[in-house]
């Protein structure tokens, strides 16, 4: 049974230089006290209020100090061994002098001003970094930014235009690459079938860096997390080139709700949830989109009806998504949409995103286009899209 005092006053008391055994300090007030060059040993600090605490060249072995928040609290040359900092706060801490060995850091939080120990992650240990809210008024009006985005895709037109949102010398550059790889035959016969003149490029995380960048659009990430949930996934992302005489697209629903179209041969299906949304796009133009070259139309409000497109009623309430090379455009995949035929002689090409759950199984396994040495390489956004640290299903119930 540890010595109790729980809950207790126990401030400005002085514990340095000796060895302490198993005491019991949950909730209790230490304000002030000091335990510098002490050893502790299975000592619980559970909440304990570590304010102005002195752990200065104090040995920590088994204790707990979960749920604290040790940001005045005075640690310098610290020993942490085997013990519990779960759920602490860190912030703002020079640890640089302190060691810590085999300690648990789960959800414990530190910001950037948090001094570790050389060659040691925190992360590795559970603890999560912080963003300290500098102006609040800007974290206030971008969040309300993403709510508003949020509520159109939800509930109201199902897509949102960032117009010249990517800059020409990007949009230039991964243009050139695309046409590269694409190696459409340029003398096609003039009556060849339309469908050759249409190119998909499946790999393009793997042909440039500029590919790692369009992928994850910093504005669009935070908006995508609240609609499609934390973890979310990339399950295809891939060049759609017209080049001139290529068919349009027939209007449809994106996966997965598309695979579900079959089931119902006579009425469309009336059970998509737009609650929990399983698909949401992005469109990026490499060229300017017109009326003559293969614009994407689209349904505004058609999320709402939870069901796949008729032609009829497709081209009864469509419009064209007409707007210059750079935009960025995102829609909810339960939205109805499709492709205009491109009429135009010169190329229209467009870069398309599939962002799901990371519930949901992939259309295209997107890492297996990189090698291993280049997925090692690939920074926090981009794993989580290529669902590298993912794991299906989240428990492992082998016993
Ligand atoms: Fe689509």
């Amino acid at each position: 049974m540890l010595k109790n005092f729980n809950f207790k006053n126990v401030k400005k008391k002085n514990f340095s230089k000796v060895k302490l055994v198993g005491y019991a300090f949950r909730k209790a007030n230490l304000n002030k006290t000091t335990f510098s060059k002490s050893n502790l040993e299975k000592i619980d600090f559970w909440s304990a209020d570590l304010e102005k605490v002195n752990f200065k060249e104090t040995i920590l072995k088994n204790c707990i100090l979960s749920d604290t928040d040790l940001r005045k609290t005075i640690i310098s040359k610290t020993n942490f061994l085997n013990s519990n900092l779960s759920h602490s706060n860190l912030s703002g801490l020079n640890l640089k002098n302190s060691t810590f060995k085999n300690v648990n850091l789960r959800e414990a939080i530190y910001d950037n001003k948090t001094i570790w120990p050389k060659k040691f992650d925190p992360s590795f240990f559970g603890a999560t970094k912080i963003k300290k809210n500098r102006n609040k008024l800007k974290s206030k009006k971008s969040s309300q930014f993403i709510n508003n985005v949020v509520n159109e895709l939800k509930n109201k037109s199902g897509f949102y235009v960032f117009k010249n949102y990517f800059s020409n010398k990007d949009v230039n550059k991964a243009k050139k690459i695309i046409l590269r790889v694409s190696k459409i035959k340029k003398d096609l016969a003039f009556s060849s079938d339309k469908k050759n003149n249409q190119k998909y490029i499946l790999n393009l995380i793997a042909l440039d860096d500029i590919f790692k960048k369009l992928i994850q659009p910093k504005i669009v990430m935070p908006i995508f997390e609240k609609l499609l949930g934390k973890k979310f996934i990339c399950g295809n992302f891939c060049a759609n080139s017209l080049f001139p005489g290529a068919r349009g697209q027939k209007p449809h629903i994106d996966y997965p709700y598309m695979n579900m179209k079959n089931i119902y041969k006579k009425t469309p299906p009336l059970n998509f949830s737009n609650e929990i949304i399983l698909n949401c796009q992005t469109m990026i133009l490499l060229d300017d989109f017109t009326n003559q070259n293969g614009a994407t139309e689209f349904v505004p409000g058609s999320q709402k009806f939870k069901t796949y497109p008729t032609q009829k009623a497709f081209d009864k309430n469509k419009i064209q998504l007409i707007y210059p090379k750079g935009t960025l455009i995102i829609f909810n995949g339960l939205a109805w949409h499709g492709s205009s035929s491109n009429f135009s002689y010169k190329e229209r090409v467009a870069i398309l995103g599939q962002y799901l759950p990371f519930f949901i199984t992939p259309m295209s396994n997107l890492k297996n286009c990189l090698k291993k040495k280049d997925i090692k390489n690939l920074d926090s956004g981009l794993r989580q899209l290529l669902g590298i640290d993912l794991v299906h299903p989240v428990q492992n119930l082998r016993y």
